[in-house]
């Protein structure tokens, strides 16, 4: 299904059809047109058209979507119909908000284990997983399946700890770290800043104010 190449925009747009898709599901819908979901979602029905159409379509015209189906198709596309286990490097502020929010296990996103360099951690219990050296980083991954890393370090460590988790065989990096990883290409890295969301938003104000004072 995937053999051409599908653009980032499109890629990236995908878990939001399937979070509004989850919660029609829950909700008891079974069918959905691309109007009715252009409507909830604030999307064009024409946008929705064009993205399903990279997939192949998911629906007959007029019959509307297969709400079950769609949500199904779209988390076998983001790869969401296997089990993930993670593990997160660095037991901070950060990886223990991340380790403390449920919701991603919803997802099949298995949070397995937590390591820090700080002693004075280790063996702290956060939500039942407990912190531990990194000297038991690489044997605690081979043994425990683990293909995702989140990376809750300072940015002067990350790049070396990137290095070392992929000489471990690590097939992704969830990296909160303020600087690029150079990882081989085997290694899959999504970088995630709040800030550069926050400096989008600041954008916004400026944008509306700008706006409205044009108009005055
Ligand atoms: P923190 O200082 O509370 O936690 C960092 C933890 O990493 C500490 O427990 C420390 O002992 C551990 N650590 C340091 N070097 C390590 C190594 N080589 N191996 C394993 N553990 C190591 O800091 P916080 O607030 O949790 O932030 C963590 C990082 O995430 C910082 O670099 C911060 O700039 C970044 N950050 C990124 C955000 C984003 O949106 N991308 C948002 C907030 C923080």
């Amino acid at each position: 299904m995937a053999e051409k190449e599908i653009s980032q925009a499109v890629i990236s747009r995908l878990p939001r059809y399937l979070r509004y898709l989850g919660e029609l599901k829950d909700e008891g819908v079974e069918r959905i047109s691309s109007q009715e979901l252009s409507g909830l979602m604030n999307v064009t029905a024409s946008q929705i058209r064009q993205d399903f159409n990279n997939f192949g379509g998911f629906g007959q015209q007029g019959y509307g979507y297969n709400v079950e189906y769609l949500y199904t198709e779209i988390g076998k596309i983001l790869g969401l119909d296997k089990k993930h286990h993670l593990i997160i490097v660095g037991a901070g502020n950060l990886g223990q908000a991340i380790a403390n929010y449920m919701n991603f296990e919803r997802r099949g996103f298995i949070f397995t284990g937590m390591f820090d360099i700080n002693p004075e951690l280790f063996g702290k219990k956060i939500r039942g997983m407990e912190v531990r050296p990194m000297e038991e980083m690489a044997d605690f991954v081979k043994q425990n399946n683990v293909d995702i890393a989140v990376l809750t370090i300072p940015k002067g460590e990350a790049v070396l700890v990137a290095a070392k988790l992929s000489d471990v065989g690590i097939k992704a990096i969830w990296n909160f770290a303020h600087v690029d990883l150079a990882v081989p290409k085997e290694v899959q890295v999504e970088n995630v800043h709040l800030s550069d969301s926050l400096m989008r938003l600041s954008y916004m104000i400026e944008r509306y104010e700008s706006e409205v004072a044009n108009k005055e």
